[in-house]
């Protein structure tokens, strides 16, 4: 006999953990599902299946998903529920954490989504009975790149096109070659149709995405050439892009972001840390010399880009001395704002294999305290300096703290926070805001031109 649950669509929450590139894969599985008639919901109580896309770039990430798994532990034993796992995580973990998490129904990693519509209705027709085997789909690809698939996108100003997947560069403390596979791009003939498609939906930014976004390669097209592509076409506002590598940063590319009116006047540049040794150990292929030539030449082409990082304390054999280098770089750099890790040692990455996770916990925790303070007084001072000016601000939405409020940002990505006022304002729309006052990580102004 037919349940209430089996003649209504099966309900599918899925929950996004880590990376823009792991909310772009949500967008493409949303898109998966839909396509086989489920249905997405945001109401967890309501869900037949519950997915994540998990993160395993660092352990706190992945104890937030067991933190999670936990919970629906509870959930199962009072209802049918099917529990899948994806992205990094599973990639990374395989059967581990079926062997660990018995209530895992369904693995599936990164290169393996469209095996997930019919994993989920083996396990909805299967719930119940004994002895079911999890559905297990971790292979990774060296073509996949979901190119003829429409993400199902949240609405809103900005979206994002993976442009190229995967990851070739194995520095020594990162999970993602392993996760993620080789690297292969996007024909962009694919891309340039898609991002058309959004402009008219009515997106006005595009973000582009890779784990290395700018070793783009295909055919003749290099990432220079793409993002030229996609900021001439008609209707755009805003290109970005994310994350590039120092090491594949030719002038053309300097050129393109330098002199073209739509392409974003930012670029995010990992530096992990300012001491030759430990760049060294870490396999990140430049040399603080090198990275400080390539800013140099950014700034020299045009000083008004701003520049962000990532930096890593505490990798394997880090004395305070070499800390040291990295605290006085980023000094001497002066970024926009950095995003500072503490080292997080990850199965099977070279580091975890050939050196030793020996910096205490509490020196890694320090070190990374005094990254912050830091970089706090740098962003703090270079925003008091936009006091008085006017920027052009993409409106994104309400503000986080009041409805009152809009948010946008700038150009160079800086959050801006104003009071509404009665004029036409709409998000998406590109107005000059009057910067009045800052903080460390953002600007508040007020709208100037009655329009
Ligand atoms: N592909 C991108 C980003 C990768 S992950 C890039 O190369 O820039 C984002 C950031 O996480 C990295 O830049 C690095 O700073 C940090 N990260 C990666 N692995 C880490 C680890 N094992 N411990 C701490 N931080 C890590
Ligand atoms: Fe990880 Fe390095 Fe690849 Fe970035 S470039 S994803 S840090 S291996
Ligand atoms: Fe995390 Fe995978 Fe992104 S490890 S940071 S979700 S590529």
């Amino acid at each position: 006999m037919k349940t209430d649950q089996d003649s209504r669509a099966q309900q599918v929450h899925i929950e996004t953990f880590g990376c823009q590139m792991n909310q772009y894969d949500s967008e493409l599985v949303r898109s998966l599902l839909k396509a086989r008639g489920f249905t997405l919901t945001e109401d967890k109580e309501q869900a037949d299946v519950i997915l994540m896309n998990t993160c395993a770039i660092r352990e706190h990430a992945h104890n937030r998903v067991y933190g999670h798994l936990a919970e629906l532990k509870a959930i199962k034993r009072q209802r049918n529920l099917v529990v899948g796992v994806l992205g990094c995580m599973a990639q990374n973990l395989k059967t581990e954490l079926i062997e660990t998490e018995p209530i895992v129904d369904i693995l599936v990693g990164p290169d393996s989504y469209r095996r997930l519509p019919d994993l989920i209705s083996k396990a909805l027709e299967s719930q119940g009975q004994d002895n079911t085997q999890p559905g297990i789909a971790v292979d990774l690809s060296e073509y996949e790149t979901y190119g003829d698939i429409m993400p199902e996108r949240a609405e809103g100003v900005n979206a994002w096109i993976a442009v190229m997947r995967g990851c070739d560069n194995f520095c020594t403390f990162c999970v993602v070659p392993y996760t993620r596979g080789r690297e292969r791009s996007r024909d962009p003939e694919g891309i340039l149709h898609e991002a058309k498609l959004l402009l008219q939906q009515g997106y006005k930014q595009i973000t582009l995405l890779g784990q290395n976004v700018n070793s783009y390669r295909f055919d003749d097209w290099d990432f220079a050439r793409l993002i030229t592509a996609v900021g001439d076409l008609a209707g755009i506002e805003r290109v970005r892009f994310t994350s590039p590598h120092p090491k594949d940063f030719p002038p053309t590319l300097l050129d393109a972001v330098a002199s073209h009116p739509k392409v974003c006047k930012h670029i995010h540049l990992p530096l992990q840390c300012g001491n030759d040794r430990i760049l060294k150990l870490m396999n990140r292929t430049y040399s603080v010399k090198e990275y400080l030539a390539l800013v140099d030449a950014i700034r020299q082409r045009r000083a008004d880009i701003a520049l962000t990082t990532d930096l890593i304390c505490g990798f394997c054999t880090e004395t305070e001395e070499e800390f040291l280098d990295t605290y006085r770089t980023v000094q001497d750099v002066g970024y926009h704002s950095a995003f500072v890790f503490k080292y997080s040692e990850r199965k099977h990455t070279i580091a975890a294999r050939k050196h030793p996770d020996n910096v205490p916990e509490r020196v890694k925790a320090d070190r990374v305290t005094r990254l912050v303070d830091l970089q706090k007084s740098i962003s703090l001072q270079k925003n008091r300096e936009l006091v008085g000016s006017t920027l052009p601000v993409l409106v994104e939405g309400d503000a986080r703290k009041s409805s009152m409020q809009w948010m946008g940002r700038t150009d160079s990505t800086l959050t801006v926070v104003w009071e509404k006022r009665a004029s036409p304002t709409r998000p998406g729309d590109l107005i000059p805001v009057h910067i009045t006052r800052v903080s460390a990580t953002t600007l508040f102004g007020e709208e100037t031109t009655p329009r």
